[in-house]
């Protein structure tokens, strides 16, 4: 299984802090954003990785992370992406390195309370497809800013709606994605949305489709860090009073 942490985009959200840097390298309590979904990666086994970033703070991150190796992973590589493309975007950068191995994804500015151990496990014993983690959020209002999934009377997702007026469930689809070799024909079949971006959502309703989409509902607490300031401060909060990447009380 190959890791693929995320962290290019332009961050504008979370502006004007983020004319100065890039957003995962903000702290979140005692260290830079990044370094929580690479805990989370390596904390789960999975230590050959790909950071896909841009922008002009893009070489920040090599002087923070290096070869990867103080962090825990035994290989580091980086990709640049040259424009805020999307998450699919960024993701493609990475076929190469991922090759026809299975793949984590990570976007850099989620963070999770509990190891995300099982769910890599769970995956792996999963003949194909592709499996996300969700995450029940009680306000509607909350749900506007995500990807959420539509689910029926068996359990299954039927569709992942991004960003609805109309939440179809008390679920968001978080910033962790697992994927099988498919994803990359996926990829190179997306339209750009209404934002301009290929929208993982619209990779993830590919395998919906194919019924192949698993899931699982993760325990604990789970953040997107850069959705606001208010969000922001919320995970940094949290983070100081109860950590992150935890092991999962038995
Ligand atoms: O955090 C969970 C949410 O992340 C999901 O619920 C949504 O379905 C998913 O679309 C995504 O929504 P966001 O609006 O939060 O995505 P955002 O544009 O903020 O990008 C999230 C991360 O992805 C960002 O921190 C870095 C990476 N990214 C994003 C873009 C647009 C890239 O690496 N390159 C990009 O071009």
């Amino acid at each position: 299984m190959k890791g693929v942490i995320l962290a290019g985009g332009t961050g504008t959200r979370l502006h004007p802090l983020t004319r100065i840097t890039n957003k995962h390298l903000l702290p979140i309590y005692d260290r830079p954003m990044v370094t929580y979904a690479i805990e989370a990666l390596v904390g789960a086994g999975v230590k050959d990785v790909m950071l896909v970033t841009g922008g002009t703070h893009a070489g920040e991150f090599l002087r923070l992370l290096g070869n990867g190796h103080d962090y825990g992973l035994d290989r580091l590589f980086y990709a640049m992406q040259d424009k805020a493309g999307g998450i699919a975007e960024a993701l493609g950068l990475a076929e190469r390195f991922v090759a026809r191995d299975r793949v984590v994804v990570m976007l850099a500015d989620n963070v999770v309370e509990y190891s995300i151990d099982a769910a890599i496990r769970n995956f792996e014993q999963q003949p194909r497809g592709a499996r996300i983690l969700l995450s029940r959020v009680d306000e509607p209002d909350h749900l506007h800013h995500l990807g959420v999934p539509a689910i029926d009377a068996s359990g299954r997702v039927t569709r992942i709606v991004e960003k609805p007026d109309d939440p179809p469930s008390q679920l968001a689809v978080t910033g962790i994605y697992l994927y099988d070799g498919d994803v990359w024909d996926v990829i190179p079949s997306l339209e750009p949305s209404g934002r301009g971006e290929l929208e993982i959502t619209d990779v993830n309703n590919w395998y919906v489709e194919q019924s192949t989409m698993e899931y699982e509902i993760l325990d604990g607490f789970w953040g997107d860090a850069g959705e606001s300031i208010d969000a922001y401060y919320a995970v940094n909060d949290f983070v100081r009073q109860n950590g992150a990447n935890k092991s999962r009380p038995d």
